[in-house]
């Protein structure tokens, strides 16, 4: 029962020592990647989108940069207000610091039994070294949402309102990347890449031994496209060129990555980077995930390299996959730090 009150049950009880599950295997912290704190993914301001052909071309120019060669960037004046991005981190973060009693009601490792699950990620991330240090509720928020009345007081409100900003923010930068491309702005939606989103909102607990530990191990997404909020706590870092890069908190902007599928659709055009949470003693850090996933898509669908993208002097890199393999294999072989992609070539 203890576990169900997650690593904030462990650091509010004060311990002082992480126990042995968290530990990372040794040396893998330490790995011979440096940190370096002078590289920025790209900031790429969305202001202008609307404007004129023009303008809207200079930021496909950008988003196809970030995207090739980072897999990465932030984005500012995305048209998600402020104050609905201050209510979802409330709203998380809230829950969170719920009594364990109430957390406890919602607490299960049944993704498929309930659309609103809340865990420490024990089981989640099978393959991973060792448990993360850290607490995450997840829910499945589009295409059939959860009645309202089956998600928490504490987030409600906030869940739905954000959600149907992102799935507008979704369907924009699909089609910014489409047109990167070069291809017709509703190619990436009529495959199906708007369709399920999982939100996954995560809940870091300070911890007094960062160094044997991680808040997440080190992965790429299982998604076609991820849209992230990070409080200001910053710890999120990604691996650009064998080097782990901060990715800085920006007040209001909100981190866009390319997930796996999108590198496999894209035949490598689009890459889907490693990153990862070191576990840090400032805390608690709140960040909410947002996949574009295969999730309600028939698990019998088929994705590979698209046919626009491949020819005889660039034939396909992957071979076609169904969602169900896919995502067993991401499962079993694709976290920390292999992606299941390697797999498939
Ligand atoms: C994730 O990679 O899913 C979470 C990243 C973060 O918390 O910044
Ligand atoms: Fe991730």
């Amino acid at each position: 029962d203890e576990t169900k009150e997650g690593v904030k049950g462990l650091v509010d009880a004060k311990i002082t020592e992480v126990p042995r599950i968290f530990h990372v295997p040794q040396g893998s912290l330490t790995d011979k990647k440096p940190s370096v704190s002078d590289l920025e993914i790209p900031i790429i301001d969305f202001a202008s989108v609307h404007v004129d052909t023009a303008s809207r071309e200079a930021v496909v120019e950008k988003v196809k940069h970030a995207a090739e060669k980072w897999g990465f960037f932030q984005v500012i004046n995305h048209g998600i207000p402020l104050n609905v991005l201050k209510e979802i981190e409330d709203g998380v973060r809230r829950f969170h610091e719920e009594d364990p009693e109430v957390k406890k009601r919602y607490f299960s490792r049944d993704f498929n039994k309930k659309k609103f699950v809340y865990n420490s990620n024990f089981d989640l991330y099978s393959a991973s070294p060792s448990v993360n240090w850290r607490d995450a509720f997840s829910c499945y928020m589009a295409p059939d949402p959860p009645p309202p009345e089956d998600l928490p007081v504490a987030c409600r409100d906030a869940m739905m309102e954000y959600t149907k900003h992102v799935m507008s923010l979704g369907d924009l930068l699909f089609e910014l990347l489409s047109e990167a491309l070069g291809l017709k702005s509703e190619t990436m939606k009529n495959m199906d890449c708007l369709k399920s989103l999982l939100m996954i909102c995560n809940y870091y607990p300070p911890c007094p031994q960062p160094d044997l530990t991680m808040g997440i191990s080190q992965h790429s997404d299982n998604s076609f496209l991820t849209i992230l909020l990070q409080d200001n706590i910053g710890g999120l870092q990604i691996l650009h060129q064998d080097s782990w890069v901060d990715v800085s908190p920006i007040p209001g902007a909100l981190v866009i990555n390319m997930g796996d599928f999108l590198q496999l659709i894209t035949n490598d055009k689009f890459v889907s980077a490693n990153h990862r949470v070191p576990a840090n003693r400032e805390g608690p850090r709140v960040s909410i995930a947002s996949f574009f996933s295969s999730s309600a898509l028939p698990s019998s669908t088929v994705y590979g390299p698209m046919k626009e993208l491949v020819s005889e002097e660039n034939p396909p890199k992957y071979r076609d996959i169904t969602i169900k393999e896919y995502t067993e294999g991401y499962f079993v072989k694709g976290l920390g730090g292999t992606s299941y992609l390697s797999n498939i070539r």
